[in-house]
């Protein structure tokens, strides 16, 4: 299947934002289940935070402890901050403001970069080609880093004119801190460090810009649908002002509260396919509000897009038959691409309860 173009003309939820109106088009109310309910959110309840500095301790107890606090993350919550990353903090903050001031340039500059559902490259506004479909409150930016082939700087904003050099090295520090993690989770799971990596093959990296403009009738919508990453990891670079980001757990959701120069780390359904299950991608999404506009940077991580993944063997026992059947990373984000942001629904249909050993 091939996507071609839009099922309808693209409006810009910033424009429609600045247009001052008072109450938000149908287009973007959401049925009453899936509206936010603010009182909900038990305050008490935070993801994990962990200090990746003890990663390289010569104190080997600091070391296991650090391997246990992700892991632990990673089993129960599939979503952490991560502290002394590697990443430049300063360049972090310089990436947030270039593309906060990327989406304040005038409308016809970004035209220039309008995406289509072909590769959803460049500036976007919707998530899906389903005509008539509820939208999310945002427009956002999206762009290949890796493989070297599909990147094509022309693609990325020429404005504001460090935008480029910046994405170019904020890019190649956050695909370190994905190797590192992926060794990380692939001795945690009890494999050889490189395992991850040579399933994911020549990975592939994008980075998906969000702007979530205000909006009048927060309680009505979201900024972005419940969904779970289809991809390997996500590193999320949150605003640092404004929080919006929400996570299930137990059926609640948890607004996180990010920490200062952290990532948001999380598992995304092709880790939750490869290790069997044992991490699982968990659903997220952002709420958005009245006051103040947000910008977040999600960095996608993820497998070469033709290579089949599947349930590594080692982890696949009588006991724990493989609940996946293999597919290739292409096929798998088709799902999202044709029908948008769904919740957890594509991986969970594809979970065998029966044993798919061949
Ligand atoms: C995403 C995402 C969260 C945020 O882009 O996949 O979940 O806070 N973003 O913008
Ligand atoms: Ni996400």
């Amino acid at each position: 299947m091939s996507l071609g173009e839009w099922p309808e003309p693209i409006i810009r939820v910033q424009s429609l934002s600045e247009s001052g109106l008072s109450t938000i088009p149908v287009r973007y109310i959401k049925p009453s289940m899936d509206r936010p309910i603010i009182s909900s959110d038990p305050d008490h309840i935070s993801i994990p935070i962990i200090d990746l500095q003890g990663l390289d301790a010569e104190d080997d107890n600091l070391r296991s402890s650090t391997l246990n606090q992700i892991s632990w993350a990673c089993r129960e919550w599939g979503f952490f901050q991560v502290l002394n990353h590697g990443v430049d903090p300063d360049l972090m903050d310089r990436a947030r403001e270039v593309w906060c001031e990327f989406f304040h340039l005038p409308m016809e500059l970004k035209q220039i970069y309008s995406n289509t559902p072909k590769t959803y490259e460049g500036y976007g506004s919707r998530l899906g080609v389903e005509k008539g479909a509820i939208l999310d409150w945002s427009d956002y930016y999206y762009l290949h880093y890796l493989p070297s082939n599909l990147k094509d700087c022309n693609k990325w904003p020429a404005q504001p004119s460090s935008c480029r050099e910046v994405i170019e090295e904020y890019s190649g520090q956050v695909v370190k801190l994905g190797g590192r993690l992926m060794k990380i989770l692939s001795i945690n799971l009890g494999l050889d460090e490189d395992r991850l990596q040579n399933a994911f093959g020549d990975i592939g990296a994008c980075l998906r810009v969000n702007f979530y403009p205000k909006c009048p009738q927060p309680e009505l919508t979201l900024g972005l649908s419940s969904h779970s990453d289809p991809g390997g990891l996500t590193f999320l670079l949150p605003d640092d002002q404004v929080p919006g980001l929400q996570v299930r757990k137990d059926g609640n959701w948890i607004t996180v509260k990010p920490a200062k120069h952290a990532f948001i780390v999380n598992i995304g359904d092709q880790v939750q396919v490869l290790s069997n299950a044992t991490y699982k991608s968990v659903e997220h999404r952002v709420r958005v509000n009245s006051g103040q506009e947000r910008v977040s940077l999600a960095f996608f991580y993820n497998p070469k897009s033709d290579l089949l993944i599947e349930p590594a063997k080692e982890l696949v026992t009588p006991e724990k038959p493989a609940l996946y059947p293999p597919m290739t990373f292409d096929e798998y984000r088709l799902y999202i691409r044709t029908k948008g942001p769904q919740g957890k629904s594509q991986v969970e249909s594809l979970a065998s309860p029966r044993c798919c050993n061949r």
